[in-house]
């Protein structure tokens, strides 16, 4: 089966870009599932119930979440009705939501987990220790299991990636809206990607305006960070599982933009 991840959203140009390159990707990677992380999508900040109806109108399936998961207050009334909205599943016991789920397309199964990193982040449970379990758990309705591990220190990305190696079909980092160059399928049949990127404004920092964060750097000022406007880009992975076994057959990164001037960079096949 083949699956698209869509990198960190960040807000309206991020959308944008999901509805002008989704149905192109759908068609050339004959894509059974779309899961996007979309903990900044409603104005770089969390999520509204309106940005997730967007969303799925476009024709993402399944929303993943993150640090950013409760900045839009709304989200408290409406993620325990979800289904197809999940946040970090290493919060403790008792907060809303949920931290993984099923989704069921084209007769197929697949689960997905959504896990907090610790290194620069909340100290939430240990995502090392609560997964196993879980895994196990969700290992009894499919072979297929996809986790979006929201981190933001690589050697934690990685380290999770060889630990859950051969027991999930795919350990995806998001969280440092840069895509990192890495992606393969590790020994046992994970695929794995350090950072899958962000989608929304290609000009800018982390998809904040430049001008915002430069002047940031220079004063140690507070300041409101603004989304960037511009070129739009789409960042994610393309994957192909083995439906039977869960096993990952590859993973490719998908960069689109729509942006027609100098430093354009090449699009991906
Ligand atoms: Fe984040």
């Amino acid at each position: 089966m083949k699956i698209l991840f869509i990198a960190d959203i960040v807000g309206r140009p991020g959308r944008e870009a999901v509805a002008a390159f989704l149905p192109e990707l759908r068609k050339t990677y004959q894509l059974d599932l779309v899961i996007a992380n979309a903990e900044n999508a409603s104005h770089g900040r969390g999520l509204t119930r309106d940005t997730a109806t967007e969303l799925y109108d476009y024709g993402v399936n399944f929303l993943t979440m993150g640090n950013h998961v409760w900045d839009q207050k709304d989200i408290v009334k409406f993620i325990d009705n979800e289904n197809k909205l999940i946040r970090p599943a290493n919060y403790p016991r008792g907060v809303p939501g949920k931290g993984y789920g099923f989704v069921s397309l084209n007769g197929i199964k697949t689960g997905i987990i959504n896990l907090s990193g610790r290194i620069f982040l909340q100290p939430l449970d240990n995502p090392f220790t609560m997964i196993i379990p879980l895994i196990n758990a969700m290992a009894q309705e499919t072979p297929i299991i996809i986790v979006d591990f929201h981190a933001e220190a690589t050697s934690e990305k990685v380290a999770l990636g060889w630990f859950l190696n051969g027991k999930v079909s795919a350990v995806i980092g998001t969280h440092t809206h840069i895509q990192t160059a890495d992606a393969r399928v590790l020994n046992q049949g994970t695929a794995y990607i350090t950072d899958a990127g962000m989608t929304g404004p290609r000009d800018s920092v982390l998809g904040v305006k430049k001008e915002i964060i430069i002047n940031n750097f220079l004063t140690q000022m507070p300041a409101r960070f603004e989304v960037a406007d511009g070129v739009h880009q789409l960042n994610g992975v393309v994957l192909d599982i083995d439906e039977k076994t869960g096993k990952a057959r590859s993973i490719q990164p998908i960069q689109r933009d729509n942006g027609e001037t100098e430093g354009r960079r090449p699009l991906s096949p």
